[in-house]
């Protein structure tokens, strides 16, 4: 008999679960992991396309291939639809996208035994903001994903609804609750009322396009990319004077999804003019070294590495690792410093959350409970800039990482019409 599987395809992580009698089942994809990364690594040697941490793991032992992770947020972009040649065929995003979901649907069908034609999918409220042709876009585009992976149909359910309907026991009757989820891409929201034990009211959901990879981006540029030359006097080819060196490199290699796109042979030579005429040589030849040893993804682990431990409090000195840039070396990331510096978007987290009780009309004063789900859920900055805006809501901690995909398992037992 074929079956209904929930996904979370999100963008770093994902996981799949079922409904077995009214509860929300996980689905193992990897190992004992509850969830598997969202990432894919074409091995030039093997000539195969690697899925989760295998990908990951293929990265880090430095095998000669082609990383990507991030695939979720080329969603309703023209580059999905632009096609390479990988491994001696020729295959647009959508396809590595819709190869990553068919092993998914491979490997929930290997740990159940059942067989899933059907799907549902969860979404980020908006894709892109306040970008409405893209984000219909990028649902599309979603759609068709599935349907390349073998599905036959797909519903979709706003993440944070789903992590809403996955909340039911923390919340009493008469509760307002709102679920912040902050993941890699997107933050995402949903206002709701507990009507009984178990039916919960929804009366807004709202998002924004900012997440996780958005910090890393921002402490990249910001504590990276200057050992890197940005921002650095190049010097013009005749006489005395000097310009800043242009910032599109260095801000796609802090871009998680741009990076495979930076090893071509004319940013390397763009990379190569700028250290000729450098004023800080050295800078500027880390930069051709990251270009020409494909370290991109290596600085990006490492970004991401320093801020989950700066945003650890046992931590005593949070360090940024970039020993692959010089042998050793650390960059000091301060909790103090990495928060001054994630402000600005925390607060554009903040403001979206104002947002979603705008739409329904609702006081901020009024919100009881605040659901935390999602990994950056997990930032102090992020905590702060919601819990000052919510001064009455008492805080949850759902499964930061499992509380949306349990949903997503929930609704896979719902009829399907
Ligand atoms: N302990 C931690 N502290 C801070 N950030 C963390 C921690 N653990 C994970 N993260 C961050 O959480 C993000 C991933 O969260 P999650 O798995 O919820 O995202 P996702 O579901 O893949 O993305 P999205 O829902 O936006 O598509 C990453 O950016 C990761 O760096
Ligand atoms: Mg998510």
């Amino acid at each position: 008999m074929s079956g209904t599987l929930g996904i979370d395809f999100g963008t770093s992580n994902s996981a799949a679960g079922i409904c077995v009698d009214g509860k929300p089942q996980l689905v193992t994809l990897e190992g004992d992991e509850p969830t598997m990364p969202t990432a894919v690594f074409f091995d030039f040697e093997s000539k195969k396309m690697l899925v989760g941490a295998a990908a990951s793991d293929a990265l880090l032992a430095g095998e000669e291939g082609r990383y990507m992770r991030g695939l979720k947020s080329l969603l309703g972009t023209r580059l999905i639809r632009e096609s390479r040649l990988l491994l001696g065929e020729r295959l647009d995003f959508m396809d590595i996208v819709a190869r990553f979901l068919r092993e998914v649907k491979t490997r929930a069908e290997m740990a159940t035994g059942q067989s899933f034609t059907r799907a549902v999918s969860g979404r980020p409220v908006r894709f892109h903001s306040d970008d409405e042709p893209r984000n219909a876009q990028a649902l599309e585009d979603l759609k068709e994903c599935y349907a390349r992976a073998g599905f036959d149909e797909v519903r979709f359910l706003n993440e944070p609804e789903a992590a809403a309907r996955a909340s039911r026991e923390v919340l009493n009757p008469g509760d307002l609750g709102l679920v912040v989820d902050i993941g890699g891409g997107t933050s995402d929201f949903t206002l709701f009322r507990q009507s009984g034990q178990q039916d919960i009211d929804i009366l807004s959901s709202y998002g924004v396009r900012v997440g996780g990879t958005d910090f890393d981006r921002q402490l990249s540029i910001t504590r990276v990319m200057p050992q890197l030359g940005m921002g650095s006097p190049i010097r013009h080819a005749f006489g005395s004077e000097t310009h800043i060196a242009p910032n599109a490199i260095f801000n796609d290699l802090a871009t998680w999804a741009k990076i495979p796109f930076l090893y071509g042979p004319d940013t390397i030579r763009d990379a190569k003019d700028l250290h000729k005429y450098a004023v800080h040589e050295t800078r500027l030849a880390r930069l051709v070294k990251v270009l020409e040893e494909e370290l991109g993804h290596d600085l990006a682990f490492a970004v991401e590495a320093g801020k989950i431990m700066a945003n650890t409090p046992e931590v005593e000195n949070p360090v940024i690792r970039v020993g692959m840039l010089k042998r050793n070396a650390v960059l000091p990331l301060p909790a103090e410093m990495m928060n001054r510096k994630l402000k600005v978007l925390a607060n554009k987290v903040g403001e979206a959350a104002e947002a979603a009780l705008a739409q329904a009309g609702i006081a901020p004063d009024a919100v009881n409970k605040l659901i935390f789900v999602g990994g950056s859920s997990l930032m102090q900055v992020v905590e702060d800039a919601l819990v000052d805006r919510l001064p009455c809501a008492e805080v949850h901690r759902g499964a930061a990482l499992t509380g949306i995909v349990d949903g997503l398992a929930l609704a896979s037992g719902d009829g399907w019409q």
